[in-house]
């Protein structure tokens, strides 16, 4: 059987991330393509001298020209700016957005049948845009967000709790911003709901709040950190996780942004909800019932998300 194909649209600090995971987990061959020249070269000649010691055979290609990303399978996109400290996730959205077109072309002309995951940000308005651009079937086009978000929930639970992280099971619903739904509701340890389990261990509901704020603030407080970009080795481990369950069929139940239609009181958006991914892309979108509060915040969510739809429309025409 060929090997599937694994194109990374982006070569920058998650794209370099993702290509690196993806050849040691054997996923495919791998192209990094990116509009700087020499940078996805070097990074995959970089990246080629790892299979000697890892022992990997997957060809690791950079490329400045769309045309190398034909035929992919799953093509991953981190193309655009990152975040500096002092910066909003949506004060990216001019520059990003012109980004997406780019991109969304350069899918639909090469690889239009491919599973396609955008990391970008401000993540809910730019996959939206990147389906719209690239007009491919919305179930083949979702947003990384959801993993990461609830992988920061899960780190933070799992601190406070003082278990593994393989026991945690965290569920963050929402756009990707400030105003995150992180579900407690949802959450577990093992299956014991964390407020039956705070009680256990005499953690206060304050205590909790300040785990949900800080699981909403997790990527400005890398990226305060940092100084000079946001994360990457948690978003590229979480996109990897949903293409594997694409290539794989595992029809896992992942929080990923996806259109919703009609679910959860949302129709034609992109935002964060539990969807089954498996080789048809987005299969399903499971709706949790939710609490009174939990719904209003997810309505405070999918507002903002719409705000920055409209914003993209200002800024492009061709979306209105
Ligand atoms: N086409 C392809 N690549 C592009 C384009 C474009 N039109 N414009 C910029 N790039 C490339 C840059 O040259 C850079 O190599 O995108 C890469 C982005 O890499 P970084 O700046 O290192 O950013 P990264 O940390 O990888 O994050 C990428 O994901 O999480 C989001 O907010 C983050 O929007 C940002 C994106």
């Amino acid at each position: 059987m060929a090997r599937k194909k694994i194109a990374l649209v982006g070569a920058g600090n998650i794209g370099g991330t993702l290509a690196h995971l993806a050849a040691l987990k054997g996923l495919g061959d791998i192209v990094l393509f990116d509009v700087v020249e020499g940078v996805p070269q070097g990074k995959a000649l970089d990246l080629s001298q790892c299979g000697p010691v890892e022992g990997f055979d997957a060809s690791i290609t950079g490329t400045n020209d769309y045309a190398d990303i034909a035929g992919a399978d799953v093509v991953i996109v981190t193309a655009g700016v990152a975040r500096k400290p002092g910066m909003s996730r949506d004060d990216l959205l001019g520059i990003n957005l012109k980004v997406m077109k780019a991109v969304g072309e350069g899918i639909a002309a090469n690889c239009p049948d491919a599973f396609v995951i955008c990391i970008t940000n401000p993540l809910d308005a730019m996959v939206w845009a990147l389906r719209e651009f690239s007009g491919l079937p919305a179930n083949k086009v979702v947003g990384m967000a959801g993993v990461l978000d609830s992988a920061r929930f899960a780190t933070f639970l799992a601190w406070e709790f003082g278990v593994s992280v393989k026991d945690v099971n965290a569920f963050v619903l929402g756009g990707h911003g400030d105003t995150m739904v992180p579900v407690l509701s949802y959450s577990t340890i093992n299956g014991i709901p964390v407020a039956d389990m705070a009680k256990i261990k005499g953690i206060s509901e304050d205590r909790l709040g300040e785990i949900v704020q800080r699981t909403r603030s997790g990527g400005g407080e890398i990226v305060a950190l940092l100084k000079t970009g946001s994360a990457f080795y948690a978003p590229a481990t979480s996109a990897i996780s949903m293409a594997e369950a694409y290539l794989y069929d595992q029809k896992r139940i992942l929080p990923c942004a996806v259109q919703v239609d009609g679910k959860y009181g949302v129709d034609g958006l992109y935002v964060g909800v539990p969807v089954v991914i498996g080789a048809g892309g987005a299969e399903e979108v499971i709706e949790i019932s939710l609490t009174d509060e939990e719904k209003a915040n997810l309505g405070v969510s999918v507002d903002a998300v719409k705000e920055l739809l409209d914003a993209c429309k200002a800024l492009d025409s061709s979306l209105a």
